[in-house]
């Protein structure tokens, strides 16, 4: 089949230009500042992402993987899923470990980023003659609805990047997920677990100061795109446990007190002595409260796994009968 199939674009041109700019003029005029982790993601940041994943500290991945490696079967058992709809598909690692274990008609990989879209989208594509590779560049916040799907659809959303959305913000997104699927389709949800206080820390935290350095890449990204001043090196990376929402929260935090100046949005922005801005929350579940949330958004939960050590879980949820 097409060996270089060609992105499908539903971010409308522009749109995420627009967005990184009405997302940092709220962000950093509100109290206290924040920035959305959407933004890490250049390819700087990408690469810095990709190093965090194979951090001793950084177990979400390998957790995930273990789980997939296992379960890969029984997930086709389960579904018998035709179509794969991967939203926010990364580096392709656990792409193919269900591509592998599937019997797949279409995969349909998508992403906010086009360039790595067409590059994994071709690699896979040549690595599985006979399957119909159709990437889409979309903005999983607004185009959930209008993704292409196929026969059996099963809808995966994985490595944990849920815990970066609050509470109605995953009711609000389960629930158009529900709504993409047909009483023949499945959604598979990977989602980082409550664990001790001080391994969850040292996730965010890592010794070699590469999670640091991927948080304070989204100063980089607003520098280069929006002609920014930021001194990258005038904040520290900050990652606390807050209890009571059971999130970890990255933050930076201004060592004097300094004026950046945002000259694409004509924005002065002053950052007192010490002053945190919050730059992502990452989520951890209980098995209980995840099974309430996908019961809340429509769907009855098949299967709950994690690995061995309880860390992460991978969810089989389907549409329930009404
Ligand atoms: C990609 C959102 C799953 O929350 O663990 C890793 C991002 N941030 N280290 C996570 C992240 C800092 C990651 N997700």
């Amino acid at each position: 089949m097409d060996a270089h199939p060609k992105p499908e674009i539903l971010l409308a041109p522009g749109a995420l230009d627009a967005a990184l700019r009405a997302d940092v003029r709220a962000g950093l005029t509100a109290t206290p500042k924040t920035l959305p982790p959407k933004w890490f993601y250049d390819e700087r940041g990408s690469a810095l992402f990709d190093r965090i994943t194979r951090l001793e500290e950084y177990y979400p991945t390998r957790r995930e993987r273990a789980v997939l490696t296992e379960r890969a079967a029984e997930v086709a058992a389960l579904t018998g899923a035709r179509t794969l709809v991967e939203l926010g598909a990364g580096s392709g690692e656990k792409t193919r470990l269900l591509l592998d274990a599937l019997d797949l008609d279409t995969y349909v990989p998508v992403d906010v980023s086009g360039e790595f879209l067409a590059e994994a989208a071709a690699k896979i594509a040549a690595d599985y003659p006979g399957l119909l590779v159709r990437p889409v560049v979309a903005d999983l916040e607004e185009h959930l609805a209008a993704l292409p799907s196929g026969p059996r659809p099963l809808v995966a959303f994985l490595g944990g990047t849920i815990g970066n959305m609050t509470p109605a913000e995953r009711h609000r997104f389960l629930t158009a997920v529900r709504g993409l699927l047909g009483p023949d389709g499945a959604f598979l949800l990977g989602a980082d677990l409550v664990k001790d206080t001080g391994r969850l820390v040292r996730a965010y935290h890592d010794a070699e100061g590469v999670t640091a350095a991927f948080n304070r890449n989204v100063l980089r990204v607003i520098n280069e795109r929006l002609d920014a001043d930021f001194d990258p090196d005038a904040f520290a990376h900050v990652a606390v446990w807050n209890e009571a929402e059971e999130w970890i929260e990255m933050r930076l935090r201004a060592l004097r007190p300094q004026t950046v100046h945002v000259r694409a949005l004509d924005l002065t922005v002053a950052f007192a002595d010490g002053e945190e801005m919050r730059t992502e929350i990452s989520a951890k579940f209980r098995p209980a409260g995840l099974k309430e949330e996908l019961t809340a958004a429509g769907f009855d939960v098949s299967v709950l796994w994690t690995d061995d050590d309880g860390d992460f879980s991978v969810t089989i949820a389907t549409p329930a009968s009404v």
